[in-house]
């Protein structure tokens, strides 16, 4: 029985997961659900922003669903963001965020990329402290952890019929650390290279593949890269796809994984009933091609979101219909499934 863990989360969060459950409901009618708190309600409410039974749900199921969390941009007590919190605490090590053309929406047709995101270290350990007027982040980069999203990069490469891996890092001023990240990334992708596929590997300075990714995006396949690099390069490229409102994500560990849209709980429009599901269907999609090995169910998935775009939710200048709704969203795709 596949078993799936639901964390609506906060804001939208709590519009746009239902419409990916009901989506998921439908094509694996078996599936079993689970709900858990997590997030800046659930703080306040609970004084924890991912209580112990929200860890044991996930773990039990072994896949998760989560929609967004609101997190004040100062400092409170006790608080931590619940999203990096659950990374960390399930070891959710690889975060996959694919960019590839959406018909109508997307600027232009044939990008297909997938943004592969080292999700455990990096500036992310939040570990600052203050020396007098002095701020100070640490920032830590481990051969263990870029060895193992590097084999994660590569494999995607192998399962997904590429044939480039660009690593992207910022090696000249950071030679130590991004260096290790670099080479490490190399040595993983030479053991899957040798002994089953060819990989070409090339690298790319983190400033100019910015660029890059705007003036010339296919010529990125599979893209390997630190984690604040990997947040801040995947909100750019979501560009491509039609905007934030659309681009999935995949949070992936060992025997473990929580898929979220890349979006946050968008506070300017909860509860009006207006919020893009689509981001959420597909990053629910992400769950049955990756975590459980459905490719058939999961393009059936994506194709109706194709086609309810192209159908029902926006006009042939890419704008989205008037009276886009939630509901009408979904209802787009339950009938094109
Ligand atoms: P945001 O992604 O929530 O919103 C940015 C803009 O995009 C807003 O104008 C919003 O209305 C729009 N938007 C986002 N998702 C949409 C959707 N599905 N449909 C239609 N419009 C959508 O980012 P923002 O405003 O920077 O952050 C708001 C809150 O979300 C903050 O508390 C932040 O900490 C949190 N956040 C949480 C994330 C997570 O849970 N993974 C990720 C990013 C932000
Ligand atoms: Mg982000």
């Amino acid at each position: 029985m596949t078993k799936l863990c639901v964390i609506p989360g906060d804001g939208i969060g709590r519009e746009v997961i239902p419409a990916a459950v009901k989506v998921l409901k439908t094509v694996l009618p078996d599936l079993e659900t689970e709900y858990a708190d997590a997030g800046w309600e659930c703080f306040l409410a609970q004084g924890t922003s991912v209580p112990e039974e929200t860890f044991n749900k996930i773990r039990s199921c072994g896949a998760a669903l989560f929609g967004a969390v609101s997190s004040p941009a100062r400092k409170v007590e006790g608080y931590r963001s619940a999203i990096l919190t659950m990374r960390q605490g399930l070891d959710l090590y690889a975060n996959l965020r694919p960019v590839y053309s959406l018909p109508r929406i997307s600027p232009r047709q044939d990008v297909n990329m997938i943004i592969v995101r080292e999700n455990s270290e990096g500036l992310y350990i939040s570990r600052e402290r203050q020396e007098g007027e002095q701020m100070f982040a640490e920032r830590l980069i481990s051969r263990k952890a870029s060895l193992r999203i590097g084999r994660t990069a590569a494999q995607l490469v192998v399962n997904t019929n590429s044939s480039r891996l660009t690593i992207v890092h910022k090696a000249n001023v950071l030679p130590m650390s991004d260096g290790l990240f670099r080479d490490s990334v190399a040595e993983a992708v030479s053991e899957i290279s040798a002994n089953e596929y060819i990989i070409l590997v090339d690298e790319l300075l983190v400033d100019i593949a910015a660029l890059k990714l705007i003036e010339d995006p296919c010529r990125f396949e599979v893209l390997v890269t630190t984690n604040l690099f990997g947040d801040i390069l995947s909100d750019l490229a979501s560009y491509w796809m039609g905007g934030i409102a659309l681009a999935p994500s995949l949070n992936l560990g060992d025997g473990i994984a929580l898929a979220e849209p890349v979006h946050g709980s968008a506070p300017d429009i909860a509860g009006k009933g207006i919020a893009n599901p689509l981001a959420s269907i597909l990053s629910a999609a992400m769950l049955v091609r990756h975590v459980w090995h459905d490719e058939p169910t999961a393009s059936r998935i994506e194709g109706a979101v194709r086609q309810a775009i192209s159908t029902d939710l926006y006009d042939e200048d890419g704008q989205q219909v008037p009276g886009f709704t939630t509901e009408l969203a979904l209802q787009s795709v339950l009938k094109h499934l």
